[in-house]
């Protein structure tokens, strides 16, 4: 099979086209005849080895995938545990695949898959999101930005402030639902979202991390919670509980991962997310489609800035 294989950590360049034996499922695994697969910021963070889980060399990147399973014609979006997603076939574990609902295109399922469920479980798990609590979404015109202000807003968010770097970007995050839109940069970053807000805020979702992390701790309000998921901005943070206890906040961190093995964490909000796409009342924000071959141009494109919503690889093309 062709795929997309890295033998080394680095740049982009490590990401190499390859032919490869195909993979051969064991018990309780699928073969998945790969339709499109998903790209993620994690990628780009597990290609220099850095993500929170290590890699081991050599490896096929990618953790989602959308396809048939061979030999049935079942189709389903599925996550592969963190590898083996950027090839024309991927085995998966039973649990972690999906049936695909009529209506729904490989490219928007991709897109409510890892994303959509972080959103998720971002609002309801992590923050518990009171009705009328305002939230702040950084880069909310990337994957997980753009369904996070809309599912904010669909949970009964108050206002809703997004950031995101660019005119093009911000008008995108208020076409997703959010109240205002302002630029992300850090500097005097706290003051805008109060601004913004109108008052200091009950949640914030940030996969930034570094002065964008302090700064939105600035303009947290007291039983506020901070919810940290990503370190896109490459700086991890420290927290001083005695300035939690001062202020009377909350830092709750994220990782899917802790989802995998209870299924009661992945199959009913998933199937929550697909209802409110197939109502119209989430409309995944579909990205670039990139042929499987041109994976490093994604994951720079990506890092680089450069992209809204949901990235996939086409092994088709
Ligand atoms: N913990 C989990 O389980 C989990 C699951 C999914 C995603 N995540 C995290 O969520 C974040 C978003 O992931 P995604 O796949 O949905 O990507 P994405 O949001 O589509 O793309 C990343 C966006 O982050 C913003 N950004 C701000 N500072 C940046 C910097 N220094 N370098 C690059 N981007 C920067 C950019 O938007 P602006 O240009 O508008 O600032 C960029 O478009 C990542 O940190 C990812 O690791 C975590």
């Amino acid at each position: 099979m062709r795929a997309v294989q890295q033998l080394a950590f680095g740049g982009p360049e490590v990401l190499e086209p390859a032919e490869l034996p195909d993979p051969q499922p064991g018990p309780g695994e699928l073969l998945v005849e790969v339709e499109l697969a998903g790209v993620n910021f994690a990628d780009t963070h597990q290609r220099r080895n850095e993500y929170l889980a290590e890699a081991e060399l050599p490896f096929v990147p990618g953790s989602e995938v959308a396809g048939t399973v061979a030999g049935t014609g079942r189709r389903v979006v599925a996550m592969t545990g963190g590898r083996g997603g950027y090839a024309e076939l991927a085995v998966v574990s039973e649990a972690m695949a999906f049936g695909l609902p009529d209506g729904l295109g490989p490219h928007e399922a991709l897109a409510l898959l890892v994303q959509g469920l972080t959103a998720w479980h971002l609002l309801r798990s992590c923050a518990r999101l009171a009705p009328g609590e305002s939230v702040a979404v950084h880069a909310a015109a990337g994957g997980t930005g753009s369904l996070a202000v809309q599912l904010a807003r669909e949970f009964g968010a108050g206002t809703v402030v997004a950031t995101a770097s660019t005119p093009e970007k911000r008008e995108l995050a208020l076409a997703c639902g959010a109240d205002v839109a302002i630029d992300g940069a850090p500097e005097g970053l706290a003051d805008r979202l109060v601004e913004a807000a109108g008052g200091r805020l009950d949640v914030v979702l940030d996969a930034i991390g570094g002065q964008v992390f302090d700064e939105s701790m600035e303009a947290l309000a007291p039983f506020g919670r901070m919810v940290t998921y990503g370190v896109s901005g490459g700086k991890t943070n420290t927290v001083n509980t005695r300035s939690l206890m001062k202020n009377g906040q909350a830092v709750v961190g994220f990782w899917l991962a802790h989802c995998y093995e209870r299924p009661e964490l992945l199959a009913p909000p998933l199937a929550e997310c697909f209802d409110l796409a197939a109502e119209g009342r989430l409309r995944p924000l579909l990205g670039e489609r990139y042929p499987l071959s041109r994976a490093a141009a994604a994951q720079e494109d990506l890092a680089g800035r450069r992209t809204t919503g949901k990235l996939v690889l086409d092994p088709s093309a």
